[in-house]
């Protein structure tokens, strides 16, 4: 088995499954966003809300008994346009962790399956300085390509992306760009993975879908309610638009200019704009991906960009909980979105 073969070298191993006729009877499926609870999500193509009512697993990642070792393990569709995201850190130090997405087996017993894409992080045991090893297992046969560099430091956490495209993979660290990997296999399948003691993951999830640009999703029952929270990720180059919209206008316009370096927020009511606010920070790098997740409260939203608080906008309406839809324009590529409920 060669995964065992993995850990007994002590690694991480996550082993993405990439097939319809999964052996995967003894791990999850992995979830589609990361709310805790009940969530809409934007998903297979069709620009418009899934309802999930219930996460599949745990918002903090379990790992089970999968075969002989302790490890993460999950199953999933990955079609192309989705996302697959975890986050996490290092234990103790070993010389690489891996993730690997497969298409066949759960398990790569006797060599069967096919290793669409294995990727190690590395660190070098003298300086550790990183690097990345991405290879993939056609008919039996490993090819890698090794890149000398990684962002990944071994002493920070980790924060990792990777986008499926038609003919290859996209992948982020630490929400920087690092590499294109050629996908020689196609995406057409799902997948599991797991891993073992070295690495907490503290979350871990796959979703998004292809977005229709500019995009415009109404907002179920016309409503964002106090304590619901909008969460987007997405990868932009130059200035983009994000408005909450109602009958009246726009009460919520937030748009980043990334020549100016600020964020403006404004509303948009009986034909005038308001006055603007941008003072602030720019949190926004072009190229780089972003968690935007704007979060409703009786008096104003909070703006949380890579996880800190960057803005309040104070509401500007007498009905704060209501808008008809939610747009996205701009010069950016929006990745995964979901609205996820406070209650239902
Ligand atoms: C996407 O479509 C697949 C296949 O129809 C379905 O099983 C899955 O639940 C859908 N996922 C979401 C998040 O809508
Ligand atoms: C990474 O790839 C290089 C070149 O193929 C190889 O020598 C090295 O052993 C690989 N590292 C790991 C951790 O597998
Ligand atoms: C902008 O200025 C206002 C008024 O001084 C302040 O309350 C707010 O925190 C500032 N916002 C940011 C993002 O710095």
């Amino acid at each position: 088995m060669k995964w065992l073969e993995a850990s007994l070298l002590e690694v991480l191993f996550f082993a993405v499954l990439l097939t319809a006729s999964v052996n995967a009877e003894a791990v999850d499926r992995l979830d589609d966003h990361i709310c805790p609870g009940p969530a809409y999500v934007v998903s297979n193509n069709t620009n418009a809300w899934t309802f999930i009512k219930e996460r599949s697993g745990p918002l903090t990642p379990a790992m089970r008994y999968v075969r002989d070792i302790w490890a993460y393990g999950y199953w999933h569709q990955f079609a192309v346009g989705q996302t697959l995201y975890f986050r996490g850190k290092i234990k103790r130090f070993r010389r690489f962790f891996q993730v690997n997405i497969l298409a066949g087996t759960a398990v790569d017993m006797e060599g069967a399956g096919q290793t669409l894409l294995r990727i190690q992080f590395g660190f070098r045991p003298d300086n550790l300085l990183g690097f990345i090893n991405l290879s993939t297992k056609k008919d039996g046969q490993w090819s890698t390509v090794s890149i000398d560099n990684s962002p990944l430091s071994y002493f920070e956490p980790f924060d990792i992306s990777i986008y499926g495209m038609q003919d290859r993979f996209q992948i982020r660290v630490n929400k920087k760009f690092s590499v294109d990997y050629t996908n020689v296999l196609g995406l057409n399948y799902a997948y599991l993975y797991q891993n073992a003691q070295d690495v907490d993951l503290d979350r871990v999830f796959i979703g998004g879908q292809i977005f229709d640009m500019p995009f415009s999703v109404p907002l179920p029952d016309g409503r964002f309610n106090f304590a619901d929270t909008i969460i987007l990720q997405a990868v932009a180059t130059n200035d983009f638009s994000i408005n909450l919209v109602d009958k009246g206008g726009i009460p919520m316009a937030f748009y980043p200019r990334y020549k100016e370096k600020y964020v403006s927020r404004n509303a948009l009511m009986n034909g005038k704009w308001g006055e603007h606010e941008k003072n602030g920070t720019f949190p926004f790098t072009a190229g780089d991906e972003f968690e935007l997740v704007i979060t409703n409260t009786p008096s104003y939203f909070e703006f949380y960009v890579n996880n800190k608080l960057f803005a309040t906008f104070a509401h500007r309406i007498t009905t704060p909980e209501e808008y008809t839809t939610f747009d996205i324009a701009g010069d950016i590529s929006p990745r995964h979105l979901s609205l996820c409920k406070s209650k239902v």
